[in-house]
């Protein structure tokens, strides 16, 4: 069986004080949680976050990453880097940085493979558009983001990742898909990684829904049996709506 993954994204939120204080807040209340718990936090903080939670069960993200090992690529952060600073995880190909710093499907590719080089575990993120969705393009979309995503990866490395499925339209709008859309295309996304990868990696990956899940709705996405976890925005940057999240079976 696959174990769950709530993973918060806090996108451009929290100074390093307020990051400490919501992971101290945090601890206690998901310290017996069914799940995996990650904090993607932005790359000020994780001094901050990876002290407070140092000997707990929760686990350190990143929202983005440059493939390079290093070099001269100002502003941005390589692999090696995360994982120094306490990362085990980092969010790869959010819409939010494909829509507004052009990232491309190629470019998640090469952080895909950098990230697992180096031994963080990306969480990649997949998703149409509402006009893409309305057109019919939605299982031909999200099947090419991912497997082109993964391209290069061996079947091995593909049962590692995680992959997010975040349709566009429900980020942020308080809109979210029905259980039965999140579920069937994330089987869709399923299905193209046991076309490509076979069987034992389609069974091993997990695969998250995001987009304006909260405590309301967290469990009856979680009892879908394609969904294995969520990649939570708003509800994430307060200790209570997420730790209702994590305990989505409650
Ligand atoms: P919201 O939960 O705020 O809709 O954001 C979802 C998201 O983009 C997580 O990566």
């Amino acid at each position: 069986m696959r174990t769950p993954i709530i993973a918060g994204n806090w996108k451009m939120n929290k100074t390093p004080a307020e990051a400490k204080a919501l992971a101290e807040a945090l601890i206690p209340l998901v310290q017996d949680a069914p799940c995996e718990v990650v904090l993607g936090t932005p790359a000020v903080n994780f001094a901050a976050v990876s002290e407070a939670i140092r000997g707990t069960n929760i686990k350190l993200g990143a929202q983005n990453m440059h493939w390079q090992p290093s070099g001269a690529y100002t502003g941005e952060l390589s692999a090696d880097m995360l994982l120094a600073a306490g990362c085990t995880y980092v969010i790869l190909g959010h819409s939010e940085r494909r829509q507004y710093f052009a990232e491309t499907d190629e470019a998640v590719n090469r952080k895909a493979l950098a990230a697992v080089k180096a031994g963080l575990i990306p969480i990649i993120c997949v998703g149409e558009t509402l006009s893409q969705r309305e057109e019919g393009y939605t299982d031909t979309l999200v099947a090419y983001q991912t497997l082109t995503a993964l391209t290069g990866l061996t079947a091995g490395q593909v049962a590692q990742v995680v992959v997010a499925y975040e349709p566009v339209w429900a980020i942020g709008t308080g809109e979210v898909a029905t259980d039965e859309q999140a579920n069937e295309t994330v089987g869709v996304i399923r299905a193209a990684i046991l076309g490509q990868y076979g069987d034992a990696a389609a069974d091993a990956v997990r695969i998250q829904y995001g987009g304006s899940m909260n405590p309301a709705n967290a469990g009856g996405l979680m009892r879908q049996p394609e969904i294995d976890g969520g990649l939570i925005g708003g509800a994430s940057l307060k200790a209570e709506d997420f730790a209702k999240v994590v305990h989505f079976d409650k």
